[in-house]
């Protein structure tokens, strides 16, 4: 009835409806990334209350795939706060499995009214028709394509590009304007991910957030690029799951290609010369930009 408002469902019915205690929302996390203060990130994440039904089916779809226990990303809630409250203009995430991460940004983004979602995944896809011991349960069940679990009314105006980051994460990120909002959950390793991070880095700007899933697997790679934008990072309880907002210096060249290693080791054979001090590439990225 027009004018009077449904109560929205509290939080605990969202992360009963998603099917696992650990999506219950960090919302000082999302606060220290958004600007915004927890009460009205808690606000925000309620709004979803209106879309329990499809919060809910991702749920059933995973159990309809055999994955009971299925080890999505730890804060999808929150993946939609920052979606509503950073209102982003282009969103991009490499590693899309069943589509948690999905679904929720393509949510935040159904609420605000603008903005796209730009997805990359290579799957993997499951040997039998029920999970095998060591396989891994991103793995795509039988007759299942990569965002299975999306509900299929979000998928319409979605940009899901199948195939290896390596070779389609250059082009797409030349293609659009700017970086608003990413999310690293594909490939964990220290080189992949910083091999992400140089990608987007051209297109990021002040206000931009970067999410990183899974850290403890990526080394130092993060640590690194956040000293060099200046940001500081925060850290998703109970989760390594990590973000920064970039802060207030305009938008930032690719840091400069390290010197080859032989380049190098002959340079510490020649003679040394007494030269003014120089910074450092990190300190030179984190200044120009
Ligand atoms: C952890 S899952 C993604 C989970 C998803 N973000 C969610 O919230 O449900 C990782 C996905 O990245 C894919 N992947 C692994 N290596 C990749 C690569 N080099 N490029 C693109 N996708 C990759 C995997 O096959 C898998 O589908």
């Amino acid at each position: 009835m027009a004018g009077v408002r449904t109560a929205l469902p509290p939080l605990e019915a969202l992360v009963r409806a998603i099917g696992d205690d650990r999506a219950d929302p960090d919302l000082e996390w999302v606060s220290r990334l958004s600007g915004s203060d927890p009460p009205k990130v808690r606000n925000t994440i309620l709004e979803l209350g209106r879309h329990l039904e499809d919060v809910a089916s991702i749920h059933s779809a995973h159990l309809g795939g055999g994955r009971d226990f299925y080890a999505q990303i730890r804060a999808p809630f929150e993946l939609y706060a920052l979606t509503r409250l950073l209102r982003p203009t282009h969103v991009l995430e490499a590693g899309v499995s069943s589509g948690v991460s999905s679904a929720l940004f393509l949510l935040g983004l159904l609420d605000n009214g603008v903005g796209a979602l730009h997805s990359i995944d290579l799957p993997t896809v499951q040997k039998g028709p029920t999970l095998g011991k060591g396989e891994s349960p991103v793995s795509l069940p039988p007759q299942r394509d990569t965002g299975w679990a999306v509900p299929p009314e979000l998928t319409l105006s979605w940009d899901l590009r199948i195939g290896p980051s390596e070779s389609l994460l250059p082009g797409l990120v030349e293609s659009l304007p700017a970086v608003d909002l990413f999310l690293h959950d594909d490939l964990h390793t220290p080189t992949h991910l910083t091999f992400e991070l140089e990608a987007i880095r051209p297109k990021l700007h002040e206000g931009s957030v970067v999410l990183a899933d899974n850290t403890q697997w990526t080394g130092k790679a993060f640590d690194r690029f956040a000293r060099s934008l200046g940001a500081e990072i925060h850290r998703r309880s109970g989760s390594d799951l990590v973000g920064l907002r970039v802060p207030a210096r305009g938008r930032m060249p690719p840091l400069p290609a390290p010197r080859p290693a032989r380049a190098r080791a002959a340079a510490t054979v020649r003679p040394a010369r007494p030269k003014p001090a120089r910074p450092t590439a990190r300190r030179r990225a984190a200044r120009d930009f």
